[in-house]
C-alpha cells in the first residue's frame, strides 16, 4: 500500500459499502417479492437469470460479516435496507423480522466500534408497488416517505449517516431508459417521470428523517466521466449532453433547484405537470454528498434520435466489466461537485471499486489490480483534499464478492472473496493490506 490514514485529515473515514439485494439472501425473513426477482426471471435480462434469493445469505451471517467489517480496520460500514423485506407488500403491513434484521446489524456495527451508513432504497422496488407504476407513478413519493418512517423510527436514532437514494441515474436512466436494470423498460416518457419521481421521493425521505430529528443526512450519486471521442465540435456537445443526464441532472435538481437545457431538451415534453413546483421539496437542505465513482466514458456523435451520441470503446486497460480505468475523473468529479453544487458541505465517496476475475488458489486469492485501483483512486482524492475540497471518506464497494445485477455472480467486486456454493468467505490479498494500512 502506498498510503496510511496518516497521509488523510485527522477523521477522515474509511469504509465498506454493499447492498441489501446483492448480500441478504431475499428469500429469508419473510421478505416480500421485489421488482428485482421479476426482472431476473424474465430470460434475457440477467446472465444465467440469477437472482438474489440467496446471494451472500448475509442474512444468517451477519456478525461473522460484521466481523469482517472490522477486521479490515474500516471506521464505517454503509449498508442498504430492503423495502420489500420491511414492508413486504411496499405499503401497510410491516415485517418484524425484517425490521429486527436491521436493528441487530445497527447494533452489531455500533459494538464493533463502527459508524453506521444506511441507504434506504438500493433498488429492490417491492412488486404490487411495480405493479402500479413504480417510479413513473407520483405516489411513489409518498410511498418512500411512509417506507423512511416506519424503518427510520425504528434504527434512525443510532445510525451515523443515512441517504433516501442509492444512485438516482439507475433508478432513472438505466432502468427506465436503456431497460437495462429492473423493470426493463426502454421508454422516454417513463425515463422522464422516474428521474423527476425518484428525486421527489428522495426529498420527501429527507423532510421525513428531519420530523424524526435525524441528522447527518446526504443524497449519494454516481457521476461518470465523459471524453469527447473525438476533437470536434459534434462530439464535445455530444459528451456535454451525457454529462447532462448523467452526471448533472440530480446534483443540479437537488443543490441548484434545476434541471440542465441539455436534458430538459429530450425530456422536458415527457415530464409530469407542475415538476417546476417540486424544487423545494427535492432540494430539502443535506449534511453531506456522497458519489458513487467507477469510470469514463468515451462518447461520439450519433446521428439518430435524441440524445444523439453513442458510447465508443476506448484504449485504457479495463476492469473484468470492461470498464476503463480512470482515476482522474475523481479527481474532476470531486473538484466540480464542490464548486456547482456541495459548495462547502463534506463530500464522501460512497462507492468506488473494481471487479476482477479473482480465483481462490490454495486458500488465497492475490488482487494486485484491486490494491492498484483503489490506491490510483486514494491518490486523486489526496489531490483533491490538497486543492481544498472537503473531502470526508471513501468507501470501497464492496466488502464482499456479490450478486453484481444483470451480471449475475460472476463479476467479483469484493475485498472478500466469496464461494457461492459454500458460502465461504476469504479475505483477499487487496483486504490484508487494506487491514495494514488502515491500522490505528
Ligand atoms: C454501483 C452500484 C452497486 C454495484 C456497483 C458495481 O453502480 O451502486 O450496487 O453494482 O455499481
Amino acid at each position: 500500500m502506498t498510503f496510511t490514514r496518516k497521509d488523510f485529515p485527522e477523521g477522515f473515514l474509511f469504509g465498506a459499502a454493499t447492498s441489501s439485494y446483492q448480500i441478504e439472501g431475499h428469500a429469508f425473513g419473510g421478505a416480500g417479492r421485489t421488482h428485482w426477482d421479476d426482472f431476473a426471471a424474465t430470460p434475457g435480462n440477467v446472465v444465467r437469470s440469477e437472482n438474489g434469493a440467496v446471494a451472500c445469505d448475509h442474512y444468517h451471517r451477519m456478525e461473522e460479516d460484521l466481523d469482517l467489517v472490522a477486521g479490515a480496520n474500516f471506521d464505517l460500514y454503509r449498508f442498504s435496507t430492503s423495502w420489500a423485506r420491511v414492508l413486504p407488500e411496499g405499503r401497510g403491513a410491516v415485517n418484524d423480522e425484517g425490521l429486527d434484521f436491521y436493528d441487530r446489524l445497527v447494533d452489531g456495527l455500533l459494538a464493533r466500534g463502527l459508524k453506521p451508513a444506511a441507504t434506504l432504497y438500493h433498488w429492490e422496488l417491492p412488486s404490487p408497488l411495480a405493479d402500479l407504476g413504480g417510479w413513473r407513478n407520483r405516489d411513489i413519493a409518498g410511498w418512500f416517505a411512509d417506507f423512511t418512517e416506519v424503518l427510520m423510527r425504528r434504527i434512525g436514532d443510532r445510525l451515523w449517516s443515512a441517504a433516501p437514494i442509492n444512485e438516482p441515474w439507475c433508478v432513472g436512466w438505466l432502468s427506465h431508459f436503456l431497460g437495462q436494470h429492473a423493470p426493463g423498460l426502454r421508454d422516454i416518457r417513463a425515463t422522464a417521470r422516474a428521474m423527476h419521481h425518484v428525486l421527489l421521493a428522495h426529498g420527501r425521505a429527507i423532510e421525513t428523517m428531519r420530523g424524526l430529528g435525524m441528522t447527518n443526512l446526504g443524497a449519494v450519486c454516481n457521476l461518470e466521466y465523459a471524453t469527447p471521442a473525438e476533437d470536434t465540435p459534434e462530439a464535445r456537445a455530444a459528451a456535454a449532453r451525457y454529462d447532462a443526464i448523467y452526471n448533472r441532472w440530480f446534483l443540479s435538481g437537488i443543490f441548484n433547484g434545476q434541471y440542465p437545457a441539455e436534458t430538459l431538451e429530450g425530456l422536458e415534453p415527457h415530464l409530469p405537470a407542475g415538476w417546476q413546483d417540486d424544487f423545494t421539496t427535492i432540494g430539502q437542505p443535506l449534511d453531506w454528498l456522497g458519489l458513487n465513482y467507477y469510470t469514463r466514458k468515451l462518447i461520439a456523435p450519433d446521428p439518430g434520435p435524441w440524445p444523439h451520441y453513442r458510447e465508443v470503446e476506448g484504449p485504457l486497460p479495463k476492469t473484468q466489466v470492461g470498464w476503463e480505468i480512470y482515476p482522474e475523473g475523481l479527481h474532476e468529479f470531486l473538484i466540480r461537485a464542490h464548486r456547482d453544487h456541495a459548495r462547502g458541505l463534506p463530500i464522501h465517496v460512497t462507492e468506488n471499486g473494481m471487479a476482477n476475475a479473482d480465483r481462490l488458489v490454495a486458500g488465497a486469492v492475490e488482487d494486485p489490480q484491486r490494491l492498484s485501483y483503489i490506491e490510483a483512486h486514494l491518490a486523486q482524492v489526496r489531490r483533491a483534499i490538497a486543492e481544498g475540497v472537503p473531502v470526508a471518506g471513501y468507501y470501497i464497494w464492496s466488502l464482499m464478492d456479490n450478486y453484481e445485477w444483470a451480471l449475475g455472480y460472476e463479476k467479483r467486486f469484493g475485498l472478500v472473496h466469496v464461494n457461492f456454493e459454500s458460502l465461504q468467505r476469504t479475505p483477499k490479498a487487496s483486504y490484508h493490506a487494506l487491514a495494514r494500512a488502515l491500522a490505528r
